[in-house]
């Protein structure tokens, strides 16, 4: 039984996992409204944030599973990568618990959490190639067996994520942008109006995001919606403009993530499946996009619910299960990275 805790951003977050049972519960408390009106998330908000809602969240998921901590036989928490507030935060608690209760204890990879998270409710066949596409990750793996991956391509600069909330940051839309830029482009039938530039890389399996914002803003600015000097969006309110970059902007990263897994499923044509996972595989659209390319190279589609896609402790439950069968335990003297 694992006591799982995640706190690497601006999700609190805890999970009882049980081997036997799976899932017992997924309990969070996201910081969202707090970090909303900066348009990003703020860290020393989201350290004090996790203070205060830790205890709480861990009694809940608890409850939740009708487990007390006498029944828990490993603490897992994730010790990297994320902001060093947030992590500290959930790696002393972890470290206090199971120092305290003389518990084993198990450090997990945020992003191994998110690459295996399809797998918590599917038996996904190895090996597969994993699209991981997140607020502050993007990246592509190989993944051979539990534990066992490679990184096969990522982001050299912003991942999708941040693509997604720094536009809309540029055109008056809350944080986070995602769903939003979902909203919008359905709202307009996910059509191409402003054909922001693809990558030019006809190659590689790494993935680039920054000069797609910057394409976006000097759009904007040439046709006098944005002033670079005021830092200001000047087209408030334009709902159909909104519609339109949201729309443009959607198919752009839908196109580059085609060609992407086009590109890695041609390289590693040994894979069985194909999984998309993190934040962003909320997304709809993206989603059928990438189903559509691994059914094109007859290859199984795999994405969890959303409530493994976006931070959450079963994902991290869920490696430590694994870690722990392979008997790859961490001790106190653990830290973050
Ligand atoms: O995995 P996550 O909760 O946090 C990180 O580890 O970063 O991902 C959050 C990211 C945000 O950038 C958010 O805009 C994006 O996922 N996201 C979406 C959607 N829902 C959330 N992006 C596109 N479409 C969505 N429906
Ligand atoms: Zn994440």
């Amino acid at each position: 039984m694992v006591l799982a805790i995640e706190s690497s951003c601006d999700e609190t977050a805890a999970a009882v996992y049980s081997s036997t049972r799976g899932v017992l519960s997924n309990n969070l408390f996201s910081q969202i409204n707090l970090h909303a009106q900066y348009g990003g998330v703020v860290p020393e908000i989201a350290s004090r944030s996790h203070i205060e809602k830790i205890n709480l969240i861990i009694e809940q998921a608890l409850e939740v599973a009708d487990v007390k901590l006498a029944d828990i036989d490993t603490i897992a928490v994730t010790q990297r990568p994320g902001l060093p507030g947030s992590l500290l935060i959930g790696v002393c608690f972890a470290k206090a618990l199971a120092g305290s209760l003389n518990k084993k204890i198990i450090g997990v990879n945020h992003l191994e959490g998110h690459a295996f998270s399809a797998c918590i409710e599917n038996a996904i066949p190895f090996p597969f190639i994993c699209l991981t596409a997140s607020g502050g990750h993007t990246a592509l793996y190989y993944v051979k067996a539990f534990g066992d991956y490679e990184i096969i391509g990522q982001t050299t600069d912003d991942a999708a994520g941040e693509a997604f909330d720094k536009v809309a940051k540029l055109i008056g839309l809350p944080y986070p942008g995602g769903p939003e830029i979902e909203k919008l482009a359905h709202q307009v039938g996910f059509e191409d109006f402003f054909k922001y530039p693809r990558l030019k890389d006809t190659v590689s399996l790494d993935f680039s995001f920054s000069g797609l914002k910057t394409a976006v803003l000097y759009d904007l600015i040439k046709k006098n919606l944005y002033s670079l000097h005021d830092k200001k969006f000047l087209a408030h309110g334009d709902r159909e403009l909104q519609q339109k970059v949201s729309s443009s902007l959607l198919v752009c990263i839908g196109d580059i993530f085609e060609r992407i897994l086009d590109r890695a499923l041609k390289r590693y044509p040994d894979v069985t499946a194909i999984a998309f996972v993190g934040g962003v595989a909320c997304n709809k659209y993206l989603k059928r996009r990438l189903e559509n390319t691994a059914t094109k190279h007859k290859k199984a589609f795999y994405f969890p619910p959303p409530k493994y896609c976006t931070d959450n402790a079963a994902m991290i439950a869920f490696v430590a299960n694994y870690k722990a069968e392979q008997n790859n335990y961490s001790d106190l003297s653990m830290d973050i990275y």
